[in-house]
C-alpha cells in the first residue's frame, strides 16, 4: 500500500515539476496518462517487476511521456485531434502507399519535394521512406544498422530536411512512415563502443558472454536469418573479449530489452519520432525483441508485452503516431501482433500480409489458387480496427513461410511444391523454361529453406521478355505486374507499392560490384532510378505508360468507393474455378466482386458463383474495363484473358 501512495505521490509530483495544466491546456493528455496508467502499470509490472531498479525505471518511462507530450507542436497535437475524431483514419481507401530509398529514388531529402508531383500522378499519398538516420557505409544492412538514432545520415541530408519535407507533405495532404530499428544497433552505436571499451553499463544493454555456454544453449534452438552472409547468432567481438548476441547481420548487435534502460531509451527515441511528425511507426523486426534460452526467440509472449506497453505509451504522449510491427511470422503468428484477450486491437495497429503477398506469388507460378484458399482461415481472424499492409514487392525477399499444412490441404506435396516455385523464380532449376528472372536468398543447405529475391517487374517476366525483344511476352508480363498490383490494392489494408514497379524497373545488378553490398542480393531489387525510364511513364505507348496508368487507375478506382476501406469486409467466393481468385467486399447492401486469373490460360467463371451470393443482380459493370456483363445462365461463365482482372459491380 505504501508503494502505491508513494507512487501515486511521485507522478503527483512529475505533473507538477513539468507544470501540466491538469485541469486547462493538457486536460486530454492527463485524461489518457490516466486512463493508460493501470495498463502501463500492470505491462511494466509483468516484464520487468523483478528487476532492482524497476520503481525507478518506471516512473523515468512516465517522465518521457509527459516530456514526449510537451515536446509535441501544437500543429502535430491538431493533427492528432483531427485523426481522433475521424476515427481509425489509417482504414481508409484514401490512403496509398509507397515505400522507397530516399536517396536511390530521389537523390536526397533535399530533392525530394521535387519528386512528390510524380507520386501525386499517380495516386500515392503516404510516403515511407527506408531508413535514414545513421549507418555505417558498408555494414549498413540498407539503413537497418543505425550508429546514431537521431542523426540523419549525410548520405540522406539532415533532420531540419527530413522536418521539412515532412511539413510540405503533411501540407499536401500526404502522410510519413518512417522505421524504428528496436531490435538492434550497429556495432559502432555509442553503446556498442562503450561495450567494446569493457563499461559494463553498456555490455548489459546488449547480451554478451565470456564464453560459449550460454551462446551454446541459445543456437541449439535459434534458426539462422542470414545463413550465407552471416552465419549463426553470436559474433565474438576481440576488443571486449565477450560473445555478443548478433540474430542479423554480425554487425547489427541485438538489444537486450530485460533491461529497462534499453527500453526507455527506445521509447523516447519513438517519441521523438513521433514529434518528427511521423503518422505510421516501422517497428522492425518486432518478433525478436525478446530472448530466451531453450526457445527460437522469436514471437515470444514477452515480445507482445513490450509492443503493448509501447502502444500505451505512444498513445498517451502521441497518440495521432499509428504502429505497424514488421513480422514476417507464420499466419498462425501474425495475428498475435493485432493484440490478444483485453488487448485485441491494442497491440500494432498494422502489420505486413505477408503471408498474402507470398501466396500472390505461389497464385502466379501454379496458376492455382487452392494453396491461398487454404491459408485464408488464419488471415481473415485479423481484429476490425487493425488493418494490413498490403503489397506485391518490397525492399526485403519474399519468404515462402506459410505452412506446409495449407499446401497439403490443397493436395500438393509441401517440399515439390516448394522447391518448384523457389526454381520458377530463380530460374536454378534446370528443366523449367520459367519467364521469371529472380534469385535464391538466404539458402540454408542444413533446411532446405530458401527466400527469393528479384523486382516484381523481373519475377513478372518483364526482363527476359525485354532481353529477348520479345512483344507478346512483353504484353504478357505488363499485365501480370499488375494482376499482383490489382490483387494487393483490392485485397483490404493499405496498398504499399515499391518504387521502380510503377514504370517496370528490372533488377539492377550493379550491388554485385559494391563490396558493401555484393554479399546481399536483395539489393538486386532496390534500383537506382533512372529518370529518363520514369519520364517515358509520359509517352503513351511506352510500357512505362502502360504500367503507371494502370497502376494509377487502380489506385483511382480503390479510392472512388468506401467499401474498399479496410472494414473487415473480405471474404473469398467458393472456388469453382481453380485459377480465379474471387474476392468479395462488402458495405452494407454494397458489393464488389474482384476476380483474379492467375493462369497463362483463359479461365472461366460460371454465372451461378454471383448467384450463389444470393445475389440477384442480372448485370456486373467491370470499373476496370468499363464493360457491362449480362449475367448468364449457370452452365455459361464470365470469361477472363490469362492473367485478366475484373472489379465488378452489381447492378
Ligand atoms: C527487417 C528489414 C530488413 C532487415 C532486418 C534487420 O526485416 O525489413 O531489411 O534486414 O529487419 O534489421
Amino acid at each position: 500500500m505504501s508503494v502505491e501512495i508513494t507512487r501515486t505521490e511521485k507522478i503527483t509530483q512529475l505533473f507538477q515539476v513539468h507544470s501540466l495544466d491538469i485541469q486547462g491546456a493538457d486536460r486530454d493528455f492527463v485524461t489518457r496518462f490516466h486512463n493508460s496508467l493501470p495498463k502501463i502499470q500492470g505491462l511494466f509490472q509483468e516484464l520487468y517487476g523483478v528487476h532492482e531498479e524497476a520503481e525507478s525505471q518506471l516512473l523515468e518511462l512516465l517522465q518521457s511521456l509527459i516530456l514526449g507530450y510537451q515536446g509535441r507542436e501544437e500543429s502535430l497535437r491538431e493533427r492528432d485531434r483531427n485523426k481522433d475524431a475521424e476515427g481509425n483514419w489509417f482504414l481508409s481507401q484514401n490512403l496509398a502507399g509507397m515505400s522507397m530509398y530516399v536517396d536511390r529514388f530521389a537523390g536526397s531529402l533535399k530533392t525530394m519535394p521535387s519528386k512528390l508531383s510524380h507520386l501525386q500522378d499517380l495516386g500515392v499519398n503516404f510516403l515511407h521512406l527506408m531508413p535514414l538516420f545513421e549507418s555505417p557505409q558498408g555494414e549498413s544492412d540498407g539503413g537497418y544498422a543505425v550508429s546514431n538514432f537521431r542523426k540523419v545520415d549525410p548520405r540522406f541530408g539532415t533532420l531540419e530536411e527530413l522536418i521539412a519535407l515532412r511539413k510540405t507533405m503533411h501540407g499536401q495532404g500526404m502522410f510519413l512512415m518512417l522505421d524504428i530499428v528496436l531490435n538492434h544497433t550497429s556495432h559502432l552505436h555509442e553503446w556498442a563502443m562503450k561495450a567494446k571499451a569493457g563499461d559494463q553499463e553498456y555490455q548489459n544493454y546488449y547480451y554478451t558472454y565470456e564464453n560459449r555456454w550460454i551462446p551454446n544453449e541459445f543456437e541449439q534452438a535459434m534458426p539462422e536469418i542470414f545463413p550465407e552472409s552471416a552465419p549463426g547468432n553470436f559474433t565474438w567481438n576481440e576488443e571486449m573479449k565477450r560473445w555478443v548476441m548478433t540474430v542479423f547481420h554480425n554487425y547489427q548487435w541485438d538489444l537486450n530489452f530485460s533491461n529497462p534502460k534499453v527500453l526507455q531509451a527506445m521509447v523516447e527515441t519513438m517519441l521523438f519520432y513521433a514529434n518528427l511528425g511521423i503518422d505510421l511507426l516501422r517497428i522492425d523486426a518486432p518478433a525478436f525483441i525478446w530472448k530466451q534460452t531453450g526457445t527460437s526467440c522469436q514471437n515470444l509472449p514477452q515480445a507482445h508485452t513490450l509492443l503493448r506497453l509501447i502502444k500505451q505509451c505512444v498513445q498517451v504522449a502521441t497518440p495521432g503516431m499509428a504502429l505497424l510491427g514488421e513480422a514476417i511470422v507464420a499466419p498462425k503468428d501474425i495475428m498475435n501482433y493485432f493484440g490478444t484477450g483485453d488487448y485485441v486491437a491494442q497491440e500494432c495497429d498494422f502489420a505486413y500480409n505477408a503471408t498474402q503477398m507470398a501466396l500472390q506469388w505461389d497464385m502466379l507460378a501454379s496458376g492455382d489458387t487452392s494453396v491461398m484458399l487454404q491459408a485464408q482461415a488464419d488471415i481473415l481472424r485479423k481484429p476490425y480496427g487493425t488493418s494490413w499492409i498490403t503489397y506485391s514487392r518490397c525492399h526485403d525477399d519474399i519468404g515462402l513461410g506459410y505452412e506446409d499444412a495449407s499446401i497439403a490441404q490443397a493436395g500438393k506435396d509441401p517440399y515439390l511444391h516448394r522447391r518448384f516455385l523457389k526454381e520458377y523464380y530463380s530460374f536454378s532449376g534446370e528443366q523449367w523454361m520459367s519467364p521469371a528472372r529472380g534469385a535464391l536468398f538466404s539458402s540454408n543447405p542444413k533446411t532446405g529453406d530458401a527466400r527469393i529475391s528479384g523486382t516484381l517487374a523481373s519475377l513478372c517476366g518483364l526482363e527476359k521478355a525485354l532481353y529477348e525483344g520479345n512483344g507478346p511476352a512483353i504484353e504478357q508480363s505488363i499485365q501480370k505486374i499488375l494482376l499482383m498490383q490489382a490483387h494487393s490494392i483490392f485485397l483490404g489494408g493499405l496498398p504499399m507499392l515499391f518504387y521502380g514497379d510503377e514504370v517496370g524497373c528490372t533488377n539492377d545488378y550493379r550491388y554485385q560490384q559494391d563490396p558493401g553490398k555484393s554479399y546481399d542480393n536483395r539489393w538486386m531489387h532496390r534500383p537506382l532510378l533512372d529518370w529518363e525510364k520514369v519520364n517515358r511513364r509520359k509517352t503513351e505507348g511506352t510500357l512505362e505508360y502502360q504500367l503507371f496508368e494502370g497502376t494509377k487507375k487502380l489506385l483511382a478506382i480503390r479510392k472512388s468507393m468506401e467499401l474498399f476501406a479496410d472494414l473487415s469486409n473480405v471474404s473469398w467466393m467458393t472456388p469453382h474455378n481453380r485459377h480465379i481468385a474471387g474476392l468479395i467486399r462488402r458495405k452494407g447492401e454494397e458489393r464488389r466482386y474482384c476476380l483474379f486469373n492467375f493462369s497463362d490460360q483463359p479461365a472461366g467463371l460460371t454465372w451461378y458463383a454471383f448467384r450463389e451470393q444470393g445475389e440477384s443482380a442480372t448485370q456486373l459493370l467491370d470499373s476496370w474495363t468499363q464493360t457491362n456483363y449480362s449475367v448468364g445462365p449457370d452452365h455459361e461463365h464470365l470469361v477472363l484473358e490469362p492473367y485478366g482482372f475484373r472489379i465488378l459491380e452489381p447492378r
